[in-house]
C-alpha cells in the first residue's frame, strides 16, 4: 500500500469517492475497481446503507438445490456459496430422502436469550432471590420495549437468574427468555435487555456490564429427521459406511469438526441465499455441539431394523424473515420468495433438511467412493475458467484435463493456448 490507512472521514465519502482512494493507496487496476463497483443484484444505495465504508461488493453463485420434501412439502431451495458440487450433493441426497416420503422436521419456537451480566453484587444469592421475585415487573419492562412483538404473540416470556463464578469473582446474569416471532431476535432481545438494566441495578445494588443476545439458541433448536432406504443409497455397504464415519466424528473432534463443516455447507449456502447472519448461525452451531464439554456431531446416524439409514440432525437455527438483510436485499427477498417459506421457524426447518442432507451427501461419498472424483470434475471448470476459458472452451478443457488426471493451471493454460489457436 502506497501510504497511511488513516483516511480521516473516509465514512462521510459517497462510494466512488472511496474507491478513488482506495485505488491511490492500493494501485488497483481501473478493471478490478470497476469489479467491485458492480454490486450485483444489491443496488448500490441500498449496500452503501447496509454497512459502513462500502467501496461495492462481492457476488456469490446461487444454485437451487431440488428434489427436497420437507413436512410433506416441496421446496426449490437456493443455496449461494462458493464452493463447487455442495448443490448438486444436496439435490442428490434430497432425491435419496424422498424414497421413504423425505425430511420431517420439528421446531422448539423461535425463542432467544438475553443476557445481563451483573457485576459487584454483595450478596448473589440473595440478589438472584429478589430478580425472581420481582420478575413480572421486569418483564413488563422488557415487552414495553417492542408492544408489536407483543401484539404478534411474541415478547419476553420468562426470566432465569444464574449465579457464576468467574476469575474476576461471582456475577450475577439474570437472563430474559424472549419469543422473537418472526425476526432472528438481535435488535428485540438487545433493546430489551438494555430497558430492564437500570432495574437490575437497583434489585441487586450492583452493577450492569454487558447486555447482549446469547448465540447458544438452544431455546430456538429444529431437529430434522430422515429415513435412507438402504438400496438408493447404494446397499448395506453404503449403510453401515455412514454408521461408520458417524462414530468415527463422534469419536474425535478433528473429524468432528469437519463433519460439522459438511452440515453447515448446506445450512450456510441457503442463509447466505436467504440474507441470514451467518455468523450467529455459526456461533451457535459450534457451541451447541459442544453443549457436553466436548465437542459433538450435530447429527446421529444409525442403522434401523429394516437395515435402512436413519439420520437425525439437532441444532439451534436463528434465523428470521423480518429486519436485516433478509428484508432489505432485494436477491434475498427473491430467493425467500422461491423457498416459498412463511415464517422464521419455517426457513429455519429447511435449512435443517439441507444441513441434514447435506451431511447424508458427504458421508455417503467419503465411505464409499472418495469426495475427490466428483469435486475434481467441477474443480477442474473452475480452473478451466480461471486459465482463460470461455464458453465451450470450459467444457472441452475441464473433460480433458479430468481425462488425464491432470487437474492443473498449467495444464488448463496450456489447453486453453492450443484451442484457442486451432
Ligand atoms: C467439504 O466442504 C465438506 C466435507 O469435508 C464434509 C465431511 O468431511 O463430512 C466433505
Amino acid at each position: 500500500m502506497q501510504g497511511s490507512s488513516e483516511v480521516p472521514g473516509f465514512y462521510k465519502l459517497p462510494m466512488d469517492e472511496r474507491m478513488n482512494i482506495v485505488k491511490k493507496l492500493t494501485g488497483l487496476p481501473d478493471e478490478e475497481a470497476k469489479v467491485l463497483a458492480n454490486t450485483g443484484g444489491l443496488p448500490s444505495d441500498v449496500a452503501d446503507r447496509m454497512i459502513e465504508n462500502v467501496i461495492g461488493g462481492i457476488t456469490y453463485p446461487m444454485g437451487i438445490a431440488v428434489n427436497f420434501r420437507i413436512n410433506e412439502k416441496d421446496y426449490l431451495v437456493p443455496m449461494a456459496l462458493e464452493e463447487p458440487s455442495v448443490v448438486a450433493a444436496a439435490s442428490n441426497a434430497a432425491k435419496m430422502a424422498r424414497v421413504e416420503g423425505g425430511f420431517k422436521v420439528t421446531n422448539t419456537g423461535p425463542v432467544m436469550i438475553g443476557q445481563i451480566q451483573v457485576v459487584d453484587v454483595k450478596s448473589p444469592e440473595k440478589a438472584r432471590s429478589k430478580l425472581l421475585e420481582r420478575k413480572s415487573e421486569i418483564l413488563k419492562k422488557a415487552n414495553d420495549q417492542d408492544p408489536m412483538l407483543v401484539s404478534l404473540g411474541g415478547g419476553a416470556m420468562e426470566l432465569t437468574v444464574k449465579v457464576l463464578s468467574t476469575i474476576k469473582g461471582p456475577m450475577v446474569v439474570p437472563e430474559l427468555i424472549i419469543n422473537t416471532g418472526d425476526a432472528m431476535g438481535g435488535n428485540a432481545v438487545n433493546t430489551m435487555a438494555e430497558a430492564v438494566a437500570p432495574m437490575v441495578e437497583e434489585i441487586t445494588g450492583g452493577r450492569v456490564l454487558l447486555r447482549i443476545i446469547s448465540n447458544l439458541a438452544d431455546r430456538r433448536l429444529v431437529r430434522a429427521t430422515a429415513v435412507f432406504d438402504k438400496e438408493a443409497i447404494g446397499g448395506e455397504a453404503a449403510v453401515d459406511g455412514i454408521v461408520n464415519a458417524y462414530a468415527f466424528a463422534d469419536a474425535d473432534p478433528y473429524r468432528c469438526a469437519t463433519h460439522n463443516k459438511g452440515i453447515m455447507n448446506g445450512v450456510i449456502a441457503v442463509a447466505i441465499a436467504c440474507g441470514q447472519d451467518i455468523r450467529a448461525l455459526e456461533a451457535g452451531a459450534h457451541s451447541y455441539a459442544s453443549r457436553s464439554g466436548k465437542y459433538k456431531p450435530l447429527t446421529t446416524w444409525e442403522k434401523d431394523l429394516n437395515g435402512d439409514l436413519v439420520g437425525k440432525l439437532e441444532m439451534p437455527m436463528a434465523v428470521g424473515l423480518v429486519g436485516g438483510a433478509a428484508k432489505t436485499h432485494p436477491a434475498a427477498r427473491a430467493a425467500i420468495k422461491i423457498l416459498g417459506v412463511k415464517t422464521a421457524t419455517e426457513l429455519a426447518e429447511v435449512m435443517a433438511a439441507v444441513g441434514l442432507a447435506q451431511n447424508f451427501a458427504a458421508l455417503r461419498a467419503l465411505a464409499t467412493e472418495g469426495i475427490q472424483r466428483g469435486h475434481m470434475k467441477l474443480h477442474a471448470r473452475n480452473i478451466a475458467v480461471s486459465a482463460g476459458a470461455t464458453g465451450k472452451m470450459v467444457d472441452i478443457v475441464a473433460m480433458k484435463m479430468v481425462e488425464e488426471k491432470k487437474i492443473r493451471f498449467d495444464r488448463a493454460k496450456e489447453l486453453v493456448e492450443k484451442l484457442s489457436k486451432s
